[in-house]
């Protein structure tokens, strides 16, 4: 069932879970991903970044994760992942995305909150969510460029919400997008602020390499939506790799299923982790 993001969130906020936003690049991870929703009974957010529509074109991948969240029997919400360009943001609502992402990190606030208000005007035509991002994520979401992580101010979150009214609030807590070079040390003495200052619902960026027991932590201090790029594209290409080398590809359809599972499995990993199992029967949908 295709759902609007912030119904998602609201019940995360309420029942005290996170939803896993997964990025997907193709049929088999939307597959994967969605098997194991089902099978855990877990609400789920697919997404796709702007940057990585270059390999899967937002007209072709687009109506696929829409058409696969209306086929799901459990809710599903489709995101577009730090969208850049009024454009690319204005085609995904068009398609049936019932959120999108304002990615204005890298402006000035006075800059970001402006063009924040106008994508959340544009959304609200097209009864869409909104996320936004104060303070800077590290990396970048396809790693091509190393951008430094800037700590969200926990006044400006504020404001910013307060200003912007998004439905949801990315905030930069020491996390950085793809493979962390070293061990995460996230500063929960920022989350707890902006938890405290903040009623809107957070975002988690760069969910790859943080160890289960911040998870953990994250969702219990505000956190109500996680972001897993990496991850689920090292799984897919693990599990297609162990698969040829067991001897288990035979042909181009034993590789598809190897991909399916390589999503699966790195799925239903995290929402264990989440805590949304079993959550997607009783949830309420306003
Ligand atoms: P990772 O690639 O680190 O999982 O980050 C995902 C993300 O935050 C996408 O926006």
């Amino acid at each position: 069932m295709l759902v609007n993001m912030k119904d998602l969130l609201s019940d995360a906020q309420k029942r005290n879970y996170a939803v896993g936003s997964f990025s997907v690049a193709n049929m088999e991870m939307v597959l994967g991903v969605i098997k194991a929703a089902e099978e855990t009974r877990s609400p789920i957010i697919l997404q796709i970044a702007e940057v990585r529509l270059n390999h899967s074109p937002l007209a072709l991948i687009g109506p696929l994760m829409v058409a696969a969240a209306e086929a799901a029997d459990v809710p599903v919400a489709v995101h577009l992942d730090h969208g850049k360009t009024l454009c690319c943001i204005e085609q995904a609502l068009d398609i049936g995305f019932t959120s999108v992402m304002f990615d204005g990190s890298h402006l000035p606030v006075e800059e970001n909150i402006a063009v924040t208000k106008d994508v959340a005007l544009l959304a609200r035509e097209y009864g869409a969510a909104v996320e936004a991002e104060i303070g800077c994520v590290g990396g970048s979401e396809d790693g091509s460029e190393d951008i430094a992580i800037n700590c969200t101010s926990p006044e400006q979150a504020k404001r910013f919400a307060a200003e912007t009214k998004v439905d949801a609030l990315a905030i930069a807590i020491g996390n950085a997008h793809g493979n962390y070079k070293e061990e995460p040390h996230l500063r929960f003495d920022i989350l707890e602020k902006v938890h405290e200052l903040v009623s809107v619902p957070l975002v988690l960026h760069g969910g790859t390499g943080i160890s289960e027991k911040d998870f953990i932590r994250c969702h219990q201090s505000g956190i109500k939506k996680i972001n897993i790029a990496t991850a689920t594209f090292d799984s897919v290409e693990r599990s297609v790799r162990e698969s040829y080398e067991g001897g288990r590809i035979h042909g181009y359809y034993d590789l598809h299923q190897a991909e399916i599972d390589g999503a699966y499995k790195n799925a239903k990993r995290h929402m264990g982790v989440f805590y949304s199992v079993q959550k997607s029967d009783d949830i309420n949908l306003f």
